[in-house]
């Protein structure tokens, strides 16, 4: 590595550093207030790219809460894109292993459907695939048998 080469990767490096520590000093719990309840069964996808892939929300009412809680957390906002430009970003090669994940898909008339996956990533991958948003977070663990 040439002396121009590694000066650039200790400015990078003291760039990440300095960002984490002013992130850590930050405390960003009152950044964004947001009382608004979301009806989960009302369907108006949004999509957005998260840092792990295509992301597809349920509506824009849970998309804004959100992105509210990502802002008390000190992470950058997200932004909505079309289906199509999210739907390369759909994730790929999961792994089948993983901690089993159970997440709530929403269908209209007050029905919803709990659906079990072997890990997160092929759980955002069929919500991706199929344009299906699940609303909440995904537990840990099979769904309950009877749900
Ligand atoms: C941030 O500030 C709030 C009060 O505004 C406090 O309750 C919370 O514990 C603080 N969090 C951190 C990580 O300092
Ligand atoms: C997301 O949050 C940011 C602030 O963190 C705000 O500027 C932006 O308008 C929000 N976007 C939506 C769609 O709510």
């Amino acid at each position: 590595m040439d002396i121009y080469k590694f000066s650039l990767l200790c400015a990078l490096l003291g760039g990440a550093i300095l960002q984490l520590t002013v992130a850590q000093a930050k405390n960003c719990s009152n950044t964004c207030i947001s009382t608004v309840r979301c009806s989960p069964y009302f369907k108006e996808l949004v999509w957005t790219v998260e840092p792990s892939g295509c992301r597809v929300y349920q509506n824009a009412c849970i998309f804004r809460n959100e992105n509210c809680s990502r802002a008390n957390q000190c992470l950058p906002p997200l932004v909505a894109t079309t289906r199509m430009k999210c739907h390369q970003f759909c994730r790929r090669r999961c792994q089948r292993a993983g901690v089993k994940v159970c997440g709530w898909f929403p269908y209209s008339d007050s029905a919803g459907r709990y659906m079990s996956y072997p890990n997160r990533c092929l759980m955002d991958q069929f919500a991706c695939q199929h344009a299906q948003a699940y609303v909440g977070e995904p537990t840990q663990g099979s769904c309950p048998i009877n749900t």
